[in-house]
């Protein structure tokens, strides 16, 4: 699959692990991920940036994958981290994210959250709307001396295909300020003390599979005007499944600095907030076979996982590979699903799995985007461990979530 190499036994290795000894160690489901992969993936988008558009910076759109150990290790690599909540700046912080680096994101930023990004040394807030210009206008009245750089969100009205729930740049989204509104949140901020206009921000969506989209949204924002950062979003498709075929780093860069090339400013720093495409290969998923059961004409492989770890099929229908990872390749199509209550927990539907039995290890790999970050406890599940993987090491980065765990909060 995607991502993942196998050994000569026909197992699994990801990162120099065997991943027979991984689901003994740290039990299933797990999530896995090829540190090594992370890192490449990291310096490939930060190296090709800055080949094609020297004064540039790549800000990993935590969203995607926050945990700690991820932040810890895209941090070591140079790049910056976008945060979209108190939440994510916490965990960036504690991961060791520089805060000079960090892009401060959100549609409904409270006044908390803009105070916790101010106190930190934000070097970036994104203005959404206007609230967000009256709230920061006040905080840093209280913290004198000090100004704060910020970027315009603007809304191009540009609709990439992708799922609807996704697409976040079209007319219409919550998102962001429409054309003529960021010309007037630009002049407002034109005329702040303390508030440091340095650009604008685009994001028109994710799991978008073609660079079109990216070209039209650099034209958009280079229509707002002349500034010293262009912040041009992420969004850049993953390969899910062999039919995929998403712009490789690469293409996605060239496409983009193609046209900032022609329209922005040749002093302009170029942001760019990748997340998905960033992390989602370097990660896999493990689980049990727990039960095998024909029905009619279908064969339902039930693992100890699901969609309390995996959301991406259940909301926006991605489609995922999946193997049977002690012995990879070949078989018969099945349906692979959760351990969940409803039908709509399932993690690959026509996938070919070898005859699977009860207690086979299932890898379901390009699963390091959003699976960690979506996860929950429907169903009383404990949501699983991260566990890094790097030169045949593996070392847990989160652990699995207790009974304990899921009773801290309820006041018995
Ligand atoms: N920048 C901003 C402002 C964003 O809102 C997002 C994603 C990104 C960057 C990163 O986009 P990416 O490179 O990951 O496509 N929960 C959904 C994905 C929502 C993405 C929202 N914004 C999912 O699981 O598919």
């Amino acid at each position: 699959p995607p991502g993942t190499t196998v050994g000569p036994d026909g197992a699994l290795v990801i990162g120099g692990c065997h991943v027979e000894e991984l689901a003994e160690r740290y039990g299933t489901p797990a999530l896995v991920v090829d540190e090594n992969a992370l890192r490449a993936r990291a310096r490939r988008y930060a190296d090709g940036l800055a080949d094609r558009w020297p004064n540039s910076r790549v800000a990993f759109a935590s969203k995607a994958f926050p945990c700690t150990g991820v932040y810890r290790v895209l941090s070591d690599e140079g790049l910056g981290i976008d945060v979209a909540s108190g939440g994510e700046l916490t965990l960036a912080l504690a991961g060791g994210a520089d805060p000079e680096g960090l892009v401060v994101h959100g549609n409904a930023k409270t006044e908390e959250e803009l105070r916790m990004a101010v106190d930190a040394g934000a070097g970036l807030i994104v203005i959404d709307n206007f609230d967000d210009i009256d709230r920061l206008e006040r905080i840093l009245a209280e913290t004198r001396g000090r100004e704060q750089g910020v970027l315009v969100r603007v809304t191009p009205d540009i609709r990439p295909d992708t799922h609807e729930a996704i697409t976040t740049g079209q007319r219409g989204s919550k998102f962001g300020l429409l054309v003529d509104q960021a010309r007037e949140a630009i002049a407002r901020l034109r005329g702040s003390d303390r508030l440091r206009l340095d650009g604008v921000h685009v994001h028109v969506g994710s799991q978008i599979l073609d660079t079109e989209p990216f070209a039209r949204a650099v034209e958009a924002v280079a229509e707002l005007g002349e500034f010293a950062v262009y912040d041009l979003g992420g969004g850049l498709g993953a390969r899910y499944t062999y039919d995929d075929r998403p712009p490789t780093v690469e293409e996605y860069l060239d496409a983009l600095v193609g046209v900032a090339r022609r329209v922005l400013p040749a002093k302009a720093r170029v942001v760019i907030e990748p997340g998905r495409s960033m992390v989602a290969e370097a990660g896999v998923s493990l689980y049990r076979v727990v039960t095998v059961k024909h029905s009619g004409a279908e064969t339902f492989v039930a693992v100890d996982g699901g969609m309390g770890d995996n959301l991406e099929v259940s909301l926006y229908g991605q489609r995922f590979e999946a193997a049977v990872a002690t012995r990879v390749g070949g078989g018969r199509p099945v349906r692979l699903v959760g351990r969940h209550c409803e039908s709509g927990d399932v993690l690959s539907a026509g996938v070919p799995l070898p005859d699977p039995r009860p207690g086979d290890l299932i890898a379901v790999p390009v699963t390091g985007a959003y699976t960690y970050s979506l996860s929950n406890n429907y169903n009383g599940a404990r949501r699983p461990p991260v566990v890094m993987c790097r030169d045949g090491e593996s070392r847990p980065v989160v652990r699995r979530e207790t009974y304990e765990d899921l009773m801290r909060r309820d006041l018995v």
